[in-house]
């Protein structure tokens, strides 16, 4: 019984804690035109909101206008390997786990990189990469890695 009226008692509390911090602001929200800008384009339908300038968002359709940087695509998928340094991938920051690949030269990674090389699978799991976009993607590991 004793236990019941604390209970209640917290209850009572709470209720009363919220009830205040709304009336606070007397109930209301305002948001900013941006805000309110933002609100409504996470609520749109998917498909119907295009950004001019947006990256990312639709797949890149080849080279040239619209694709991403080689830190975006790294960020997207070949993180999930090399971040981590899963399944023997070499981790990116590690120099000692990529001089050996450097020295094959640049060209050599970029085919790896596009074609799959051993562990590494064809497109670094980017399907919807284009060849340039894989390779910015190795010169970001690289240029991390030195
Ligand atoms: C599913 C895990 C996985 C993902 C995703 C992945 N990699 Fe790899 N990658 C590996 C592994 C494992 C190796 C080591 C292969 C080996 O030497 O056996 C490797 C090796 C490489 C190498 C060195 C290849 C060589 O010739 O020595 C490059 C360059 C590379 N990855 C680039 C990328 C890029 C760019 C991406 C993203 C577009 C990516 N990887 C995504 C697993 C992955």
């Amino acid at each position: 019984m004793k236990n019941q009226n604390l209970i209640t008692l917290c209850t009572a509390f709470i209720t009363l804690f919220m009830l205040s911090a709304c009336s606070g602001e007397k109930g209301e929200v305002v948001l900013s035109v941006q805000q309110e800008a933002a609100m409504s384009e996470r609520l749109a339908p998917a498909g119907s909101v295009s950004l001019t300038g947006e990256v990312g968002g639709a797949p890149a359709t080849g080279s040239g206008a619209g694709s991403r940087s080689g830190e975006e695509v790294y960020a997207n998928t070949c993180k999930i390997c090399h971040g981590s340094g899963s399944g023997g991938a070499p981790k990116l920051g590690v120099p000692e786990q990529w001089s050996a690949r450097i020295d094959k030269g640049m060209e050599s990674l970029y085919t790896s990189a596009i074609s799959g090389f051993q562990g590494m699978p064809a497109k670094g799991l980017c399907m919807d990469c284009s060849d340039d976009e894989l390779k910015s993607a190795v010169d970001f590991l690289i240029d991390g890695s030195k």
